[in-house]
Parts: C-alpha cells; structure tokens; sequence
C-alpha cells in the first residue's frame, strides 16, 4: 500500500535519530575500549588472562601457552557446586583475581589475599571493571597472617602459592584449620604418579625405602626454578597426599593436572603436630593483634 510523503518523513527522521544514537554510543564504548587498553598496559605485566565484555585480554600472548587460567578453570569447575550462594571463599595468593572474579559469579563473597601490591592492583580495577565490589574484597596480606583470623571458610582456593613458600607446611596447616568445606590445592609437582605406601613405622637403619620413587617427598630448590628464586619446593605426587592428608584434609578428586579438590576430614591431629601449630599461632597473634577478615 503507498505511503504518504509525511509517513516517509516522519520513518526518515526516527531512523537518523536511531542512527546518530546508535553512532554516538559506539564512539563512547571505542572510547572506554581504548581507556581500558590503556590501563591494561599501564597495570602490566600480568599473569592472569583476563577477558572484559567488548573482547580486550590482558594477557592474551602468555608464557603458560593457551588462554590462562580461563583452560584450567574450565577443567575444575565442573568439579566444584555450579552455585556457592552463602559460600565464604579464601582465594590465597589472588594475583589479578581470576579465580576469585569466577568463584564470586558462582554467588560467593570472597576474601582474596596477596602479598604484592601490583597484582593487588590489577585485582582491584578489574573488580571495578566486572561490577563484583560488593563480592570480591582484596587485601595485601602474607598466607601467615591468617593465624590472626580464627573462622573459617567454607572454600579455601590455595593454588600456585604452596612452593612459593619457604614454610609450605605451616601455610597449608594454617589453612586446612580454617577450611569449612573445600579446598582446591595445587602446587608444582615432580614427574610421575607413583606412590608407595609406607609402613606404619621403621628401625633406624632402614632407609632403603625413603629411596622408592613413590616416597612422599618434596625436591629443595636451593637457588632458582624456571628463573625465579622464589620456587623453593618441588613435592611428588605421593608427597602432595601425604602432605595433604597430614593436615587433616583428604583428597576428594583431580580435575587436572597437578589440582587436588579436597575435602576437610574431622578428627584429632597428632598432639605433637597440635601444640607445634599453637605456639605459632601465638608468635603471629602476639605479634599482630587478632584482625577478622570480612
Ligand atoms: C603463581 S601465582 C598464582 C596465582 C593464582 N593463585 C593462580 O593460581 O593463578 C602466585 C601468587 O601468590 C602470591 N604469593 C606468593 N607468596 C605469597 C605469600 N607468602 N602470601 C600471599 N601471597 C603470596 C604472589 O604474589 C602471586 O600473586
């Protein structure tokens, strides 16, 4: 049916309308791309991989090869409750917050500690970029310091962190104390699955087994590992459980490589281990007063 000039008029001028508008808020979001562009290189170098909405990574070339950690999240996720509504969350070691910014999605509220203030600040604008303040709280904190904080949580996320540990055990005794829950743990390991299941207990010249491949140990790195001298301990696998289940947590599976989920297992430690546990404690409150973190 023919329109009238008017009618065509009037389409004319609302299509323009939509056209100037449609132009004007694409100019905006080239504008913010490229102001986040900017910061990403001024917050750089960065570790984790992030992925904003208008398609900008922070780390898309990485070291680690592949899209990290977005390829490892993919393979633990599925192993952890698609919804962590009320769930509290320790993220241990946070760096730019991957982990935390996914776990926070899942409904969590999530504390997440690092020790360095340039990763603290990367987490931090991305928190602000993704909206998930009032999910996600960052604090510049050692893992040791959590002695100061008696609760727990129900998730302790503890991955990439234990062998940057001069004192790995207490870290990880520190934090299976305060796990509710869950932790996923992971750490560099050294090659190979075996494991040999130690006896309950030796004579003093039997140390021919502490030689078996499967023995749970852990390699020293006296100097440096992959360049950085921070890499101090190199478990094996059978050491990674052993190590886990000494701390009271037992492992409930391996969704990838080198990532045990665990759950905390209730009952009495070794009174030895205990009292070893407390005095520190003590040492770490009396140096700093009790702090609860939110
Ligand atoms: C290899 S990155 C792992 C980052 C992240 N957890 C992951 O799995 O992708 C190690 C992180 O732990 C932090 N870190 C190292 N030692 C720490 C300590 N003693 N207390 C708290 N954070 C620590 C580092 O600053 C760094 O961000």
């Amino acid at each position: 049916m023919p329109r009238s000039a008017s009618y065509r008029r009037s389409v004319a001028a609302r299509r323009d309308v939509h056209e100037v508008g449609t132009f004007a808020s694409s100019s905006r979001s080239t504008r913010a791309s490229a102001a986040r562009r900017r910061k990403i290189e001024a917050l750089a170098p960065w570790f984790h991989n992030l992925h904003f909405p208008d398609g900008t990574q922070t780390a898309p070339d990485h070291f680690l090869g592949g899209d990290f950690p977005a390829f490892k999240w993919r393979e633990i996720a599925p192993a952890l409750p698609a919804r962590l509504d009320g769930w509290r969350v320790l993220d241990v070691g946070c760096n730019a917050g991957f982990y935390s910014f996914e776990l926070a999605r899942r409904g969590a509220h999530v504390t997440a500690i690092d020790i360095d203030p340039h990763y603290l600040a990367q987490a931090r604008w991305a928190c602000r970029q993704f909206g998930l303040e009032s999910r996600v709280r960052f604090r510049r904190m050692e893992v040791y310091e959590i002695a100061r904080d008696p609760q727990g949580f129900d998730l302790v996320w503890f991955m990439g962190v234990f062998y940057h540990l001069r004192y790995p055990l207490l870290a990880l005794d520190l934090l299976a104390q305060r796990t509710r829950r869950l932790m996923v743990f992971q750490t560099l390991t050294m090659p190979g699955d075996s494991v040999y299941a130690p006896q309950p207990d030796y004579r003093i010249d039997e140390r021919t087994p502490l030689l078996e491949s499967g023995w749970p140990k852990m390699a020293f790195i006296e100097q440096r590992f992959s360049g950085d001298p921070t890499n101090w301990w190199v478990p094996n696998h059978a050491g990674v459980e052993a190590l886990l289940r000494s701390s009271g947590l037992s492992v409930k599976s391996r969704p990838a490589h080198e990532v045990y989920v665990c759950k905390r297992v209730t009952r009495r430690q070794r009174p030895i281990y205990g009292s070893q546990l407390e005095s520190i404690t003590g040492l770490v409150q009396r140096a700093a007063p009790r702090r609860r973190l939110r």
